[in-house]
């Protein structure tokens, strides 16, 4: 079977996670990774069981085997380390968000389809069955016409000027970080707002927080979204519809679980999916088809949906005037 080589570049948190599954998945051989030091880099690639460790980014991108790179470091760098991707011939999978607004992702894409690469944003919840499953329901008129989504993602960080969540030189903050999720399902359930209302609180530096979003679409329907780094939430999401509602369980955003009620409360329909929590396999699974299919973007979460994800982030901030200083230069 042949397998796709994979790079990783930037080992935080996130890239222990991507590894592990890199590893559990039949397609992928994790071929090398890079980090700014050397030393973890090799400490990585051994736990991993990495052919090459790196203590640079550039030296990765000279591998010559390497057939996509997984950029795994903070908003602020996704730009400038994509492109750096694409320069060296790299094909990407860059993490969610997937830049710091629309124009730099508008870019990317150009870039991509210039250089004739392969990219994608980490919108692994997209390739979640449940979830898939939970919007074939909706399609074949389970629950009537859908009406509303509601959805959150909240946990507590607490404020730490260490943490790439409160540092807004690193665009962190609640929008990018968790609150892309829930703007993500409404934008998968419902498509783009046409108008919208926004509140959001800020860390003492001005990193936002919280956020309370109440977006309209065409027809009076609605999405009524949160994300904070203040508070825990069990992260239900809902699926409202004229004669029924899906309750995805949480945290919806990597569930392998959902309920369907219609008409009543009576006779709820509970579906479950074997799979663990936050997994990664399903993403890279459909990274792996598209390469081994030449395909140069994925026809289940394309580049004109992250340009649209992104430009309802924009709006958001625009509404609560976030702005990103110097970094939302291309
Ligand atoms: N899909 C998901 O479920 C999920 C979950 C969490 C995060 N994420 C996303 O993954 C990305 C990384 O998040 P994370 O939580 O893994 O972050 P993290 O733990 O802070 O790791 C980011 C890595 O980026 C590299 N980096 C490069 N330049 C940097 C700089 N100037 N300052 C700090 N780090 C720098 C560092 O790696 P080296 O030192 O090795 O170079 C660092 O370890 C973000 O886009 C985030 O939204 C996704």
């Amino acid at each position: 079977m042949k397998t796709i080589n994979w790079g990783i570049m930037g080992l935080g948190k996130i890239a222990h996670k991507f590894a592990k599954d890199l590893k559990e998945t039949e397609s992928a051989t994790l071929l090398g990774v890079a980090s700014r030091s050397e030393s973890k880099a090799k400490e990585f690639a051994s736990q991993y069981q990495s052919k090459w460790a790196y203590g640079s980014y550039e030296d990765l991108l000279d591998n010559k085997e390497i057939d996509i790179i997984y950029v795994a470091t903070p908003h602020s760098h996704h730009y400038e380390n994509v492109m750096m991707c694409f320069d060296a011939g790299k094909n990407v999978l860059c993490e969610k968000a997937f830049a710091v607004n629309a124009k730099q992702v508008r870019a990317m894409v150009d870039k991509a389809r210039q250089e004739g690469l392969f990219l994608m944003e980490g919108m692994w919840s997209r390739f979640n069955p449940a979830l898939q499953d939970a919007k074939n329901d909706i399609e074949s008129g389970l629950i009537g016409t859908l009406q509303a989504v509601k959805a959150d993602f909240c946990f507590h960080q607490p404020y730490d000027l260490t943490s790439r969540l409160c540092n807004k030189k690193l665009a962190g903050g609640a929008l990018l970080d968790i609150g892309i999720y829930p703007i993500f399902l409404s934008y998968y359930m419902l498509g783009k707002p046409v108008r919208m209302n926004v509140e959001a609180e800020y860390y003492p530096n001005g990193t936002d927080k919280n956020l309370v979003m109440l977006f309209d679409y065409e027809n009076g329907r609605e999405a009524i979204l949160n994300c904070s780094l203040q508070y825990f939430s069990p992260c239900d999401g809902f699926l409202y519809g004229e004669n029924g509602c899906i309750r995805i369980h949480g945290r919806w955003h990597e569930a392998n679980t959902y309920t369907r009620f219609v008409k009543s409360m009576d006779f709820p329909v509970t579906k479950g999916y074997g799979h663990k929590p936050l997994s990664f396999k399903f993403e890279i699974e459909e990274v792996n088809s598209c390469l081994l299919n030449g395909q140069l973007e994925s026809k289940k979460w394309t580049l004109q949906n992250s340009i649209e994800l992104m430009e309802i982030l924009d709006e958001v901030r625009s509404e609560i005037k976030l702005d990103y200083g110097g970094l939302e230069a291309l």
